[in-house]
């Protein structure tokens, strides 16, 4: 048994900055007998002040040089993107059999399955807990503890910074870009938010757990993406009149057509986990065939909890335990077939802005009934700078095909001011 692993890593931001701290403050890090230990690190520039030592390490600027380097025993790529230095740092890595662990999401979203191959063609291993929910250990849930179930859908809340908006808007009452805003002044949101708010960081998680989930290749470019900039603090105050939070919700589900994995904003009703779910946490819900309903919650950010995660994976490394990539040998996976999202059958939100006027519900009912939409319940609300009456109501489960068709000839009415707001219910 190796008595020492070296660990290279490349990327010292938040994560990889977590990491060199984890393994400083716990330098007798153990978990196989033998011990972890920072030989080798890069990042785009070695004279930035860092909140950590890294005097004692040898330096890359090349993070391709590192995962070749002969004395280097674990390549951990802490960059990010799914192109550029990171894809090809652990590609480098895999071809020469060496370990590497990850915490890139959109990697291993958007290639995992090329690079699993890579990994088990030459028995390295691959792994990236830290990827999806990050201390949270979904990964792990999925590729070892679930494996003895089917699971039929994973759901839940794996973007910190939408929920934290979310939640903001909620108990706060302002609108989407304020407390955006306020998000980027606190560290909350990046400078450029577009892959957080724009559901996008969100797809890239759920692709991997549907991936593990149901023994199908990632096919990220396959997921349906609606982020939350489209979240409007009035369909908040009215979800919430109906008994209703809005959350980002990710789900990936399996039927006998095939595979729907969707990222969009929907209503949970109060009371349920995904709707006490709050500020940066993150939440998923498991249904596997026979162990039932399984919840986890916690953090899915932050450098302390994402270190922890990507320590548990060098630990597996050193333990030797050796598992597919994904639930499968890669070269078995096959792409999921895509159900269209028109053929999901779902509840519904539909808010409208109308005019004052007798007769206005009737044509509305109307509408929906000659589309086969049943409306479960109602609400009609006057709301101060609305510049209309707003009305909304609620769908019994429905092919979201005909909500659609009855937004778009309910928008057609005279009376009604603006195309209606639809939002799924989620299926909890
Ligand atoms: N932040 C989280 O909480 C979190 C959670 C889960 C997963 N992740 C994932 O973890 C990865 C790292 O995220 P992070 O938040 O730690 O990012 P970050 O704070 O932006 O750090 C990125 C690091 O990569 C380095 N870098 C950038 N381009 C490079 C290049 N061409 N060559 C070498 N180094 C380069 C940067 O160098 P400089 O320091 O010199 O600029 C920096 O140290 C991403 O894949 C992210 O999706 C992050």
């Amino acid at each position: 048994m190796k008595n020492t692993w070296r660990i290279g890593v490349a990327g010292l931001g938040t994560v990889g900055g977590g990491l060199v701290k984890f393994l400083t403050e716990r330098p007798h890090f153990a978990p196989a007998g033998g011990t972890a230990v920072i030989t080798a690190v890069s990042a785009r520039d070695r004279s930035r002040q860092r909140d950590f030592d890294i005097s004692g390490y040898e330096w890359f600027d090349d993070p391709v040089a590192l995962a070749s380097s002969p004395d280097v025993d674990i390549f951990v790529e802490l960059i990010g993107g799914s192109e550029g230095p990171a894809k090809a740092a652990v590609e480098t890595a895999l071809r020469l059999g060496k370990p590497v662990v990850t915490a890139n999401k959109a990697l291993i979203a958007v290639h995992g399955r090329e690079l699993a191959e890579l990994a088990e063609s030459v028995g390295a291993p691959l792994l990236f807990e830290a990827a999806v929910m990050g201390g949270t250990p979904a990964v792990k849930m999925l590729r070892e503890a679930m494996v003895g179930d089917e699971v039929d859908a994973v759901a839940g809340i794996l973007n910190g910074t939408c929920n934290y908006i979310l939640t903001e808007m909620e108990q706060g009452s302002r609108p989407f870009a304020q407390v955006l805003a306020e998000a980027q002044r606190l560290g909350y949101a990046e400078a450029d938010p577009t892959t957080d708010v724009g559901g996008f960081d969100a797809a890239h998680k759920i692709s991997i757990l549907a991936a593990l989930a149901f023994g199908c290749a990632p096919h990220y470019a396959a997921a349906e993406v609606e982020g939350v900039d489209q979240v409007e603090l009035l369909d908040i105050k009215l979800a919430g009149d109906l008994g209703y939070r809005i959350r980002l919700v990710a789900s990936a589900t399996r039927s006998a057509d095939g595979v729907s994995v969707r990222v969009h904003p929907a209503l949970a009703p109060i009371g349920h986990p995904l709707a006490e779910t709050r500020g940066a946490l993150n939440a998923l819900f498991i249904e596997g065939r026979r162990i039932g309903r399984i919840f986890i919650q916690g953090p899915g950010a932050g450098s302390g909890p994402t270190a922890a995660a990507v320590a548990a994976d060098i630990s597996d490394v050193m333990t030797g335990a050796r598992r597919p990539v994904f639930q499968a040998p890669a070269q078995s996976l096959q792409p999921f077939a895509k159900i269209d999202a028109a053929h999901n059958v779902g509840k519904a939100y539909l808010r409208l802005l109308v005019r004052d006027q007798p007769g206005v519900i009737a044509a509305v009912s109307e509408t929906l009934a000659e589309v086969g939409v049943s409306i479960d319940s109602f609400l009609q609300k006057p709301v101060e700078d609305a510049g209309g009456v707003p009305i909304v109501l609620t769908t019994h489960a429905t092919p979201e095909a005909a909500v659609l068709e009855a937004a778009r000839r309910i928008a057609a009415l005279p009376a009604v001011l603006a195309p209606p707001k639809m939002l799924r219910i989620a299926r909890v």
